[in-house]
């Protein structure tokens, strides 16, 4: 142990090289490594990565633990020791990348573009009914920060927008709905559905086929969230029987969907690699430099993962 706090990048070299010059000018007191052979575990009080290491009992006096992305589902809290602080990122590219996204998506489905891409293959020149903006009602299943996000992007189309959460929020302008009691009547005024809940034991196979039944007909899905929470059976026949009208996946049970899986030929499914959104390193660097910053000062971190409720 040499004393100096040591902060243990586990990430590309490419996004390594930004974070390393954005430590450097920033936080100069704090050693940036990203190899963790070169340095003695005992000085490692900061780990950024994706997946937990294997060896991660080897970091003794660890205190902070970042996720490269904006989820932790992956990180298995319940077996992390109790001490260390585990934060999500929070960070504006992450932010912007998933108000393009959704935006995208909802408009889309609002303007039924997966309909007329069928029509298209079929060569089918025939107008479908418009229903108009304001009559169409949005809905976010969770409202944490990306979807608030995405909603300030939504609301000058002049979209219904409402959302459902866990536990009470008050948005202005937002139709709020909360815990398991209202999610029925959340769902019955939804149109185009959109998912950018955690992954939690709760919410895994929260999609299903019953959660589809609540949705009135001709209703469409957008899932942001994570691949698990979908019963892509229960999805398919709520497709097939015209129930939901279209769904755009940026997440799927595995990933990579396998090559053979229904889900990517589908006529009513768009998909997209996993690529919502994706973390940016400048902006990535400033948030946990500023989050370091705010621990250090004895502050809440932004992001902070309450390790019982898993997000
Ligand atoms: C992507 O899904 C992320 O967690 O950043």
């Amino acid at each position: 142990m040499n004393g100096r706090p040591v902060f243990l990048f586990n990430s590309t070299a490419e996004r390594a090289a930004v974070f390393r010059e954005a430590f450097a000018r920033d936080l100069p007191d704090l050693i940036f490594a990203d190899d963790a052979a070169a340095v003695d575990p005992d000085d490692v009080r900061y780990l950024i990565t994706w997946k937990i290491p294997a060896d991660l009992d080897r970091y003794r006096r660890l205190e902070v633990i970042f996720s490269i992305g904006a989820g932790v589902d992956q990180f298995d809290g319940a077996g992390l020791p109790a001490g260390i602080a585990v934060v999500r990122m929070v960070e504006d590219g992450i932010v912007r990348m998933m108000q393009e996204y959704v935006a995208l998506s909802v408009l889309a489905l609002h303007r039924d573009w997966p309909a007329y891409a069928v029509q298209q293959s079929e060569a089918v020149w025939r107008p479908l009914p418009a229903v108009q903006a304001g009559a169409r009602r949005i809905g976010f299943l969770g409202l944490g920060m990306l979807a608030q996000a995405a909603m300030d992007r939504l609301a000058p189309f002049g979209f219904a927008l409402a959302g459902w959460s866990r536990s009470p929020r008050t948005i202005a302008g937002v139709e709020t709905f909360h815990g398991a009691a209202q999610l029925a009547g959340f769902l019955a005024r939804t149109d185009i559905l959109v998912c950018l809940l955690p992954l939690t034991a709760e919410t895994r196979g929260l999609l299903n086929a019953e959660f589809f039944a609540r949705l009135p007909q001709g209703a469409a899905l957008v899932q942001a969230g994570r691949g698990p929470q979908l019963d892509t059976a229960a999805l398919l026949s709520a497709l097939d029987r015209g129930h939901l009208s279209a769904a755009v996946l940026d997440v799927t049970d595995p990933e990579p969907l396998p090559a053979d899986h229904p889900l990517w030929r589908h006529p009513k499914v768009v998909i997209t690699p996993h690529v919502a959104s994706v973390t940016q390193p400048q902006t990535a660097a400033h948030a946990v430099i500023d989050n370091i910053r705010r621990h250090r000062d004895g502050q809440p971190m932004i992001g902070l993962v309450d390790r019982a409720r898993g997000y």
